[in-house]
């Protein structure tokens, strides 16, 4: 009869180290970047690949710019400071709303969902930023930039998703990719009006 693995198989005494953590383990992957773990849910392999790979190019764009919120709620300057500052934190936690949605869409598709920084700064088409510091004109240009390559990609990526039968993932990418976006675009924009502060024209 086999020894208890709890048991050391020499002296039969109980095993002292099986209530340790096992750390350090690598393996190997059970699922490949790239491939589809195919869900019950009637669509064909084929309609989710074209649609996880739609949706990992919006997630790592959708990534990059909920980083430039948080990169520019910390660094923005001046004396618009107080409101760009909360303003920027309020789209930053939206934005990583949507990221979660989006990636979870990617899973239940059969999908993988890109996920670390690197993997994210190969993929996003979002131009990098400097490490340093911008001026106001210079963060809000970028982030409008940014906004307009996710809703432009967002509404190509929903026509595919529709053309496919693939209306979750239309109504992910146009009711709450595209919606948010274009919102948050009118609150970000009105701070590139140049109006007098003080006295009027
Ligand atoms: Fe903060």
């Amino acid at each position: 009869m086999a020894a208890s693995k709890s048991k050391d198989k020499k002296t039969d005494a109980p095993r002292t180290d099986e209530s340790r953590p096992i750390t350090g383990q690598r393996g190997r992957e059970i699922q490949k970047w790239g491939t589809i773990a195919r869900l019950p849910i009637g669509l064909s392999e084929k309609v989710c690949t074209a649609s996880v790979k739609n949706l990992n190019q919006t997630l790592a764009d959708t990534m990059t710019l909920r980083d430039l919120y948080k990169k520019h709620h910390w660094q923005v300057a001046g004396h618009t400071f107080y409101s760009l500052h909360l303003l920027f934190d309020k789209h930053y936690e939206e934005q990583a709303e949507l990221v979660d949605t989006i990636a979870e869409r990617i899973q239940l598709l059969g999908g993988l969902a890109v996920a670390m920084a690197a993997d994210v700064a190969e993929m996003t088409k979002i131009e990098r930023p400097p490490k340093g510091r911008e001026e106001v004109p210079v963060q809000i240009s970028r982030i409008l930039e940014a906004h307009e390559r996710i809703i432009t990609d967002a509404r190509k990526f929903a026509g595919d998703a529709d053309d496919m039968g693939d209306d979750g993932t239309n109504d992910l990418l146009i009711s709450q990719v595209t919606r948010q976006n274009e919102l948050q675009v009118w609150f970000v924009s009105e701070h590139l009006v140049d109006q007098p502060l003080v006295r009027a024209d």
